[in-house]
C-alpha cells in the first residue's frame, strides 16, 4: 500500500481516478537526488534546534545516505503508486527506520520542500546547460577559424546586400550564444535556495539555522562547488517564497530565447543546404532520407530544432498562464510547472549536444560560395556609393546615381566593370560629377577582399 503524507482528517480513501489524476511521481522523480539533499539539510536543522536527538539524527542520516547511494547507482526504484517523489522517499525511509522517519517532516511542508528541490535541480541544470552552450559556441568559432578567408554574400530580407566574411556570419551566432550563457548564469545566480517557509507561514525554527545548514551542506559536497558563491538567501517573506515560480518562468524565457537562436541557425543551414544555395553539405550521419524519393538527403535534425522552438515557447506560456490567476500562496496548479520545465531543459540539452557534432561534420562548398559572390551588380553597390561620397558627393545623390547605374546594368546586361568612363558619367546629370566615377577605380573596388576589408567597424572575437 502506498502511504500518503496526510490523511488523519479523512474518513474515506481517495478515489483511484483522483489518485491517478493528481500524482506527479511520473515526472517529479527527477527531483529524487535533490529531495534527499533537502532532507539531509533538514535533519541537521532539526538536530540543531532540538527536535532530533543525536542517535535519531545518525539513524536518519545513514538511511538517507543509503537512499542517495541507490539514486547515484541507478538502483533507486520509484513506486509509481506514490503521490509524488517526496512521498516516495518518505515511505522508503519509513521502511528503513520505522516510526523515526515520521519525525523527518517536523516543521516542514512539501510546499517548501518541492521548491527547495526544484531550485537546486534548476541551478544544476542551468550550470550544465551553460557549459553545453559554451561548447557549441566554441565549435562555431572553430568553423569560423577554419574558413577565415571565405567571403560570402550578406543578406537582408534574404536578398543580396553586401559582402561579408563567413566568419562574421557564423560569428553572429557565437555572439547570440554568449548572451545566452550570460542569461543562463544570471538566472542561476538569482535562484536562492530556501528552506524554512513551512507550508506558508514559517516554522518555529530560526531562518539562520536553515541558511547555515544549506551553506554547510554545499561546502561539504565538492560536486556542488559551482553553487558555492551564491546559494542561500534569508527567507524574507515565507508566503512569497512558497508561491514564487518566477525562477521557472525566467528559465523558460532564457531557454526560449536560446531555442530561438538555435532555430535561426538551423534555418540558415537549411537554406544553405538547398540545391539553390549549395553552400554546405550535411554529413550522412546527420541527415535523413525519403521513403519515396531515393535522391533525397533531408535536414531533419535542423527542422526539428526549428520545430521544437514551438514547444519551448508553449512551455513558457503554459507556466505564465498557469501562474497568472493564483491567489497566494501554494496552489496545486503549481505542480504543473514541472513537465514544461523538464521538457524545455531536455529539448535544449539535446540540441546543444547534437549541434557541435553536426557543424563539425558539415562540408563547406567553397566553389558555390565563390559563385554566389560573382554578383557585382548588387553586392558592390554600397561600396560604389561610398566611393562617390569620398569624392565629396552627398550620400543621397550618390545613392541615386548608383541606383540608376545598377538598374541600367541589370536591365541591359551590361557589366558595370566593363563600362567606359563616358558611359559612367551619364549616370550623373550634375556637370561637376563627370569623371567622379571611373573605370579603373571601379575595377579595383569590385574585389571581394577590398570590399569586406573596407568595413573597419567590424569587431571580432580575438583569433578569429
Ligand atoms: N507534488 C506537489 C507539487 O509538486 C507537492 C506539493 C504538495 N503540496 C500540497 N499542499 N498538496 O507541487
Amino acid at each position: 500500500m502506498n502511504k500518503k503524507m496526510w490523511g488523519g482528517r479523512f474518513e474515506k480513501k481517495t478515489d483511484p481516478d483522483v489518485e491517478e489524476f493528481s500524482k506527479s511521481i511520473d515526472y517529479d522523480y527527477k527531483l529524487a537526488k535533490w529531495d534527499v539533499f533537502g532532507s539531509v539539510i533538514h535533519i541537521d536543522v532539526l538536530k540543531k534546534s532540538g527536535f532530533l536527538g543525536n542517535t535519531e539524527f545518525t539513524t536518519l542520516s545513514n538511511a538517507l545516505n543509503e537512499i542517495m547511494k541507490d539514486i547515484k547507482n541507478d538502483k533507486f526504484e520509484r513506486d509509481e503508486k506514490s503521490e509524488d517523489i517526496h512521498t516516495d522517499i518518505q515511505n522508503k525511509l519509513e521502511k528503513k527506520v520505522g516510526d523515526l522517519a515520521l519525525k523527518l517532516h517536523t516543521a516542514r511542508s512539501r510546499n517548501d520542500q518541492v521548491l527547495f528541490d526544484l531550485k537546486f535541480f534548476c541551478k544544476d541544470e542551468l550550470y550544465h546547460t551553460a557549459i553545453l552552450c559554451n561548447q557549441l559556441r566554441n565549435s562555431i568559432l572553430e568553423v569560423c577559424k577554419e574558413n577565415e578567408k571565405v567571403i560570402m554574400p550578406g543578406y537582408t530580407h534574404l536578398q543580396h546586400a553586401q559582402l561579408v566574411y563567413l566568419k562574421d556570419y557564423l560569428g553572429s551566432y557565437a555572439e547570440m550564444l554568449k548572451r545566452d550563457v550570460g542569461r543562463l548564469n544570471n538566472t542561476r545566480e538569482r535562484i536562492k535556495l530556501t528552506l524554512g517557509s513551512g507550508a506558508l507561514a514559517g516554522t518555529p525554527i530560526a531562518s539562520n539555522l536553515y541558511n547555515e545548514a544549506i551553506k554547510k551542506f554545499i561546502n561539504e559536497h565538492k560536486e556542488l562547488k559551482e553553487l558555492q558563491t551564491e546559494h542561500i538567501a534569508e527567507v524574507s517573506n515565507t508566503l512569497d517564497t512558497v508561491s514564487d515560480r518566477d525562477f521557472v518562468i525566467e528559465i523558460l524565457s532564457a531557454l526560449s530565447i536560446l531555442g530561438m537562436h538555435l532555430s535561426r541557425f538551423a534555418e540558415d543551414l537549411i537554406i544553405w543546404s538547398t540545391k539553390e544555395f549549395g553552400f554546405i553539405e550535411i554529413d550522412d550521419a546527420f541527415a535523413t532520407g525519403s521513403s519515396l524519393m531515393p535522391q533525397k538527403k533531408n535536414p531533419d535534425v535542423l527542422e526539428l530544432i526549428r520545430g521544437y522552438t514551438g514547444t519551448l515557447y508553449g512551455n513558457l506560456v503554459s507556466v505564465l498562464t498557469m501562474m497568472k490567476g493564483l491567489p497566494l500562496t501554494y496552489n496545486r496548479d503549481m505542480q504543473l510547472d514541472k513537465p514544461p520545465l523538464f521538457s524545455s531543459f531536455e529539448i535544449i540539452e539535446q540540441e546543444l549536444e547534437i549541434l557541435p557534432k553536426f557543424i563539425k561534420t558539415l562540408k563547406w562548398n567553397k566553389k558555390a560560395i565563390e559563385d554566389a559572390i560573382k554578383d557585382d551588380e548588387t553586392l558592390y553597390a554600397t561600396d560604389l556609393v561610398y566611393c562617390l561620397i569620398k569624392k565629396g558627393v552627398s550620400f543621397k545623390e550618390a545613392h541615386n546615381i548608383i541606383g540608376k547605374l545598377v538598374k541600367f546594368s541589370l536591365d541591359s546586361g551590361r557589366k558595370i566593370k566593363e563600362m567606359s568612363n563616358p558611359e559612367l558619367a551619364k549616370f550623373s546629370d550634375r556637370v561637376g560629377l563627370i569623371g567622379k566615377l571611373n573605370q579603373r577605380e571601379i575595377a579595383e573596388l569590385m574585389d571581394p577582399e577590398t570590399s569586406v576589408k573596407s568595413r573597419i567597424s567590424v569587431v571580432r572575437e580575438k583569433n578569429v
